[in-house]
């Protein structure tokens, strides 16, 4: 099985030498090919170059063979959604209509709203029905270019109910091309069952739901809802020590309320990827400069939710990397289409688009721990990519917002719509 594409307008993203990410001034670059081929073996990219395509590819074309001709279009890698909550129960517009109103997304949860709606609603949900909403919001990010996407659990707020998120989530990597990358979420607020009782809580999420979530082999990553409201650094701390003995990297969310020491928590345990990030300043930019940690914004939650935007010019400018994802949840940040986040990134945070780019693609791989498969157009990297609708650059993907530029999909070297 082999497919070739021919008479690619632009390729984005093509490397030579793959990089792990990007930081800082790197960020604005991205390498592109002009009037260039791909040629997908099995499921990996084989080679690129420039048109016309040579002799020694064309002879390996045979009757398994298909030949796509892209003129007028160009080629993205697929993007890298490092961060998503896509597992959930129903949907919640009547939260919506508070926040309408004025309700903030603290003063919601202390009602009972917010996660624990959603918890309550996924307990009522059978898996079956789970696994099949959620297909629907996977299919819809596939045609909007998402290849790979990470999904934590955490509206579970009980051992059983974790599991059976888990396992829902499991399910979904055998029924999707969309790589899925799964995360143990179990401390993302605490039940009514525990309240005033937070503690223990975070007790039982040490001592039973994180070996369970191991023994299963259900989760390759640990988040925590680490902030103002929900757990304090020093719970976040004993969760993500627990973890670790587990074998379970932290992927935290941190800052998103408040400057809560969530990243310097994060950092402390080399965390994979600290999450949010609205309330960044120079400390915690300072504590990031140097290290493993990406950064990872989500445009989407500040803009749903009417916050601060994370500063993202300053914290590029400063040197770091950013990486750039959906959130996509119920309550949040309800859409998974990474297309408008890009937009989003350019208009509210003043990234550039190849900026943005970069954040979607190489640097959400690297947040999920796939760069070195996903996230560019490489030889030897797995074929997910998308080939657009004719678009005159790749400015037009943050510029063109609302509408979706993605045309013909590509996963695991199979065109999948
Ligand atoms: O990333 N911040 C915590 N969790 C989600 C929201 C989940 C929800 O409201 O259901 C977020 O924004
Ligand atoms: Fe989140």
């Amino acid at each position: 099985m082999s497919i070739l594409i021919k008479n690619i307008k632009e390729i984005v993203q093509a490397e030579d030498n793959p990089q792990r990410m990007v930081a800082g001034k790197a960020m604005s670059h991205i390498n592109t090919v002009k009037n260039g081929w791909i040629f997908i073996v099995g499921n990996r990219i084989q080679d690129f170059g420039i048109m016309p395509v040579p002799d020694d590819i064309l002879r390996q074309l045979d009757s398994g063979s298909s030949t796509i001709d892209a003129s007028g279009k160009m080629v993205f890698p697929s993007f890298c959604d490092a961060h998503t909550h896509l597992v959930y129960a129903g949907s919640r517009e009547i939260e919506y209509i508070d926040k309408i109103k004025g309700l903030s997304y603290e003063e919601i949860a202390r009602r009972g709203g917010g996660i624990l709606n959603s918890a309550k609603r996924l307990h009522d949900t059978g898996e079956e029905e789970l696994v099949a909403q959620a297909m629907e919001r996977l299919n819809e990010i596939m045609l909007f270019g998402t290849g790979a996407v990470e999904i934590k659990s955490g509206y579970g707020l009980n051992v059983k109910d974790e599991i059976k998120i888990l396992r829902v989530i499991r399910i979904l990597r055998s029924l999707s091309p969309v790589t899925i990358v799964p995360t143990f979420l179990g401390a993302h607020a605490v039940p009514a069952e525990y309240k005033g009782r937070q503690g223990e809580f975070v007790d039982m999420v040490i001592s039973e739901m994180i070996p369970m979530v191991a023994s299963e082999g259900l989760a390759d990553y640990i988040d925590v809802f680490c902030d103002r409201g929900f757990f304090t650094i020093e719970e976040t701390d004993r969760i993500l020590a627990a973890g670790a003995k587990y074998g379970m990297r932290p992927k935290i969310h941190a800052n998103e309320l408040d400057y809560s020491g969530g990243i310097q928590v994060g950092v402390k345990h080399n965390a994979l990827s600290v999450d949010h990030l609205e309330f960044t300043g120079d400390k915690e930019i300072e504590c990031l400069l140097g290290t493993e940690t990406m950064p990872t914004v989500l445009p989407g939650a500040a803009f749903f939710l009417e916050m601060v935007y994370a500063p993202v010019r300053k914290m590029i400018n400063a040197g770091l990397p950013v990486a750039m994802a959906s959130d996509f949840n119920p309550g949040s940040s309800p859409s998974g289409n990474m297309q408008f986040i890009l937009s989003m990134a350019c208009i509210k945070y003043r990234m550039l688009p190849e900026e943005a780019i970069n954040a979607v693609t190489i640097n959400g791989a690297y947040a999920m721990g796939l760069n070195e498969d996903y996230g560019s157009i490489a030889r030897g990297k797995v074929a997910n990519l998308f080939i657009t609708k004719p678009i005159p650059n790749l400015s037009f993907m943050p510029y063109a917002y609302g509408s979706n530029k993605a045309g013909q999909i590509i996963l695991n070297g199979k065109v999948v719509n």
